[in-house]
């Protein structure tokens, strides 16, 4: 089986930021321990880089979106680079192949019928002279009254209405008025997928069900058909056989995840259609709790249209907090990925975030003071404590060579405790991976405390060297377990056990005879660290 995994494609117009984070770094353990189990996996991702606010934006600092987007992709792929985000095909939207499957998807949904054209009325900025977005349309709501709301939905009461619906709208841009002008848009029938799309979220084992009912109640509800075409100005592709119009952003910017597929398949002498079209191939889509219903309901619907293989999952998140709030830029918690690894390790992140990874949709907290006690405690005073303490103990005192370990002791918490370490990860349940890890390693903190090495050896060097040597074991078996979460921290560990590459096989295999190098410390302490600023009023 071939797998292709992605995260969702970042929009060009903004920095990274620690939400974002969250699922390329869950993405990238995933894709890290199915690699480490010998699966055949690809991870592909990309920037999404169309849309009106990129060229609005652009517009706005004098450059064009292509510079735009240039300059993001640059400072997207460094970040994305020093958290170790391990992408096989990072690409962009702006690309040709993504063009073709566009063109490719939209004549084939074309020539089966599922798209019709129908004439739209929309808000349009005279002055602008252009057909203004939801967000770029502001006014009083025409529910509660609320003044100063975007064109979509209003912040106080919650309604929903079309832009057209605001009372004494303005555009967002230059402050005037909008005019209501007609315009001939291309419609996806989304509705006639209805009972295909509900057949398919029952039959799929794989989703969550608390995403799952949410969506069926959706499709209960029922599907409208979805625009897809956008007018001039817009940053994005012409539509196939109608220069005056653009493929929305999201009808490309899924169909970006195979653009990305693609061009990794190029560039490495691979086959596209064992992956999306083939049997062999198999799917899996991480995205965050804001883009279901993309996700679940246009996206499927386009693929079944279209001929290409479904995913097999798509694993939902939830949304970071700050301080149990929404990261927000005027009480200072909106951190950029840039800002924290200026400042911090982004190997610390990566571990935090697993620990508080599950297959859920729940929100995930970053509280500074709880991050600073779980790496000071856990990682350096639980897990990197006992590789210190064990290799030191066997560099300095026997010579660095590993004697045989205490079978029993060994195999005992073995196999209480890496099955289903290895089950955890296979079902996103890093938290618990991670839990189990800690009790291993706490275990054998103790074990080594109990048992006093460094008294025995006064007396029997050999019942010495079996009690260190049970715990380089240990040791050995986290440096694997914990790779997909901390590559580099394991990385150093590895070098400094003298077993370069380690996988999932090499759990539980005996090390009798075998020479490490010179221990190194493998974590640093944090004692002050400023990430929430004061914000900006
Ligand atoms: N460009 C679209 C996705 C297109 S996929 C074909 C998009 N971009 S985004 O930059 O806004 O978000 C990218 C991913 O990051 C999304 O899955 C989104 O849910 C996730 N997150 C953005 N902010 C987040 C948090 N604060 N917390 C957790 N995830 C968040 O949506
Ligand atoms: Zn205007």
């Amino acid at each position: 089986m071939k797998l292709v995994v992605t995260s969702a494609l970042p929009y060009a117009n903004g920095p990274i930021h620690l939400g974002h984070l969250v699922e390329y770094i869950q993405t990238d353990i995933y894709v890290r321990f199915l690699r480490l189990a010998g699966e055949q996996v690809i991870y592909c991702c990309a920037d999404d880089t169309h849309g009106a606010p990129i060229e609005i934006n652009a517009y706005k600092l004098g450059i064009t979106p292509q510079e735009l987007i240039a300059r993001s992709f640059q400072e997207h792929t460094e970040d994305f680079e020093k958290f170790q985000i391990s992408f096989d095909s990072y690409y962009s939207t702006n690309s040709p192949e993504n063009k073709e499957f566009s063109d490719l998807i939209f004549s084939r949904l074309r020539d089966k019928g599922d798209i019709y054209q129908k004439v739209v009325e929309l808000s349009y900025c005279p002055k602008c002279q252009r057909f203004l977005p939801d967000r770029y349309v502001r006014g009083t709501c025409p529910r509660c009254g609320a003044h100063d709301q975007y064109g979509d939905n209003c912040e106080v009461c919650n309604a929903t209405y079309a832009t057209t619906d605001l009372i004494d709208p303005y555009c967002a841009i230059c402050k005037s008025v909008p005019a209501r002008k007609e315009s001939e848009h291309y419609f996806f029938r989304l509705s006639s997928y209805t009972d295909r799309l509900r057949a398919w979220l029952l039959e799929n084992k794989n989703l969550q069900d608390e995403i799952k009912n949410y969506i069926l109640n959706w499709v209960d509800a029922g599907l409208k058909d979805w625009d897809i075409t956008r007018d001039a100005p817009y940053f994005g592709f012409q539509i196939l056989d109608d220069p005056t119009k653009y493929y929305y952003v999201w009808l490309d910017a899924p169909i970006g995840y195979m653009a990305s597929t693609k061009h990794y398949c190029q560039t490495h002498g691979d086959d596209f259609d064992s992956y999306w079209v083939k049997d062999t191939g198999r799917i899996i889509h991480f995205i965050g709790k804001d883009i279901i219903y993309f996700h679940f309901l246009f996206w499927p619907a386009v693929l079944m249209g279209s001929g290409f293989r479904l995913p097999e999952n798509i694993v939902v998140h939830g949304f970071l907090t700050v301080n149990k709030e929404r990261m927000s830029k005027s009480r200072g918690t909106f951190i950029t990925a840039r800002e924290y690894w200026q400042k911090a390790d982004p190997s610390y992140l990566r571990f935090y975030f697993a620990a508080n990874l599950s297959h859920s949709i729940a929100d995930i907290d970053f509280d500074l003071n709880d991050f600073k006690d779980r790496i000071n405690s856990e990682l350096l005073g639980n897990v990197a404590n006992l590789a210190n303490r064990s290799l030191n103990f066997l560099k300095n005192k026997l010579n660095g060579k590993i004697a045989t370990a205490d079978e029993g002791e060994y195999r005992a918490l073995y196999d209480q405790k890496v099955p289903a370490i290895i089950d955890s990860y296979y079902k996103f349940e890093f938290r618990s991976a991670i839990r189990g890890i800690l009790e291993l390693s706490d275990f054998a903190n103790k074990y080594f405390q109990h048992a006093e090495p460094w008294k025995k050896i006064k007396e029997s060097e050999q019942e010495a060297a079996r009690i260190v040597s049970t715990c380089v074991h240990w040791v050995r078996d986290l440096a694997i377990l914990l790779k997909p979460v901390i590559p580099l921290i394991c990385q150093k560990l590895e070098q400094q056990l003298n077993l370069p590459d380690l996988t999932l096989q090499d759990l539980g295999q005996s090390l009798t005879g075998h020479t490490i190098a010179d221990p190194q410390p493998l974590v640093q302490r944090i004692d002050n660290l400023t990430l929430i600023g004061k914000g900006i009023s």
